[in-house]
């Protein structure tokens, strides 16, 4: 099984929060996507032994691209590998996108462009070039929320396209962003509520975390944006899992919640230490033994794909860096992390150090064992990737 993960780094407006690679100026949108075709085409034999099941568009925010430009992107994936029959076509989208292409007939002839689509719906035009995954950027429905994060919607399209993209698309994710300065646990109660009343099969959620050199760090030195609460973080951490897990959905991944039949096939690669080709700037890929990522700027992406280089660094992963991803990522996730599997890839001294270590967290009821796989506890569960490193075998 592999997965192609395809970056489109361009954004409308810098959320204060993000440091994601992005950019917001348009001017190279044309070259860039030529050089993701271009380097589609140039790495296809790294997967010749790969059915690809999984296509994800991320971001910056890939429904800036318009219908021409995605299936361009699709049509060459299909030419030069091998796609499974129902792959899953994830596109990151953010309401203002959708609700445009809603509101504005003159916005569609252009972002739909010419060859035979006439639908006057952007949800029927993707669907018709196989997107079958829409993950919808909500982050919060109160408008003071946006306002702080510099979203480039406001909370009346939030939910506007969520009543619309629940009428074409059933496989449908949301993003919330929970923590937010400011956002009491009775308003992020109600975000979980406005989400559940769409009936929305999947639910990917994050604590806000201030990264360096973000807007979002500098308002907070200045005092000009209050600190982010961890305590408060972590409280309506709890509170979603407690409601989605009422609602019936699982808890699959730490920052994911799916209903059965919906976790996201992507991210599963991920977290299951499956191949993945990631194209575009600053894209990762891994391919069972080597860990790889693309440069992390528009320009120089261009012109090396320009000069048939691939923009690439790459680095062998050492035992001890595959049962240390192997810990990391099975602690975040339902399947844990199996002993079995620890002794059979790394051998007993990997099992024999991991049970070591794992005993003050399994006393302190952070951690459980469950016949062959190490768990977090619900207790735990908040502070899974600081129990991780404390299981790391150093190199
Ligand atoms: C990088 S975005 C790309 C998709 C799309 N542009 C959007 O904004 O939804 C993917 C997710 O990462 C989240 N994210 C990025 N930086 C974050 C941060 N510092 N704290 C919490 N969530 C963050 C975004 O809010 C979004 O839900
Ligand atoms: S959160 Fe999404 S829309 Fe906002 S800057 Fe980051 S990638 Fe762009």
């Amino acid at each position: 099984m592999g997965a192609i993960y395809i970056h489109i780094p361009f954004c409308k407006q810098a959320c204060h929060y993000c440091d994601f690679h992005f950019s917001t100026s348009l001017k190279k949108k044309d070259e860039l996507v030529n050089s993701l075709v271009k380097e589609l085409v140039l790495r296809k034999d790294e997967f010749k032994n790969q059915t690809v099941e999984t296509i994800y568009f991320g971001g910056g925010t890939p429904s800036l691209l318009t219908i021409d430009e995605l299936r361009f992107l699709i049509d060459t994936v299909y030419k030069n590998y091998q796609v499974a029959d129902n792959p899953e076509i994830t596109l990151e989208a953010n309401p203002d996108d959708l609700i445009q292409s809603q509101m504005s007939p003159r916005a569609l002839p252009m972002a739909i462009g010419t060859r035979g689509l006439t639908s006057n719906s952007i949800y029927e035009n993707y669907l018709k070039i196989g997107i079958n995954r829409l993950s919808i950027g909500i982050q919060s429905f109160f408008e003071a929320d946006l306002k702080l994060m510099n979203r480039a919607h406001n909370a009346e399209e939030a939910k506007a396209c969520l009543q619309e993209a629940t009428n074409h698309f059933d496989n449908i994710s949301v993003d919330l962003i929970y923590g937010i300065p400011g956002l009491t646990n009775e308003n992020w109660i109600k975000n979980i509520n406005t989400v559940l009343s769409y009936n929305i099969p999947h639910i990917s959620s994050y604590a806000l975390t201030v990264e360096p050199k973000t807007a979002l760090e500098t308002f907070i030195k200045k005092g000009i944006i209050k600190n982010v609460d961890d305590e408060l973080a972590q409280e309506q951490f709890h509170i979603l899992i407690e409601k989605l897990e009422a609602s019936g959905f699982v808890h699959y991944e730490l920052s994911n919640f799916g209903k059965p039949g919906y976790f996201s096939k992507n991210n599963s690669a991920y977290w299951q230490g499956k191949p993945y080709l990631g194209i575009g700037p600053s894209a990762h890929s891994f391919n069972g033994n080597e860990r790889g990522w693309n440069v992390r700027n528009n320009s120089k992406y261009i012109k090396a794909l320009e000069e048939n280089i691939l923009p690439i660094e790459t680095e062998t992963l050492s035992i001890t860096d595959k049962y240390n991803e192997y810990v990391m990522t099975g602690l975040r996730t339902i399947w844990g992390v199996s002993l079995e599997k620890v002794e059979q890839d790394f051998g007993l001294h990997y099992k024999k150090y991991l049970l070591e270590q794992s005993q003050k967290h399994i006393n302190e009821h952070l951690l459980y064992l469950d016949d062959d796989k190490l768990l977090v506890t619900k207790k735990g569960k908040f502070l899974s990737d600081g129990i991780a490193s404390d299981l790391f075998m150093l190199n």
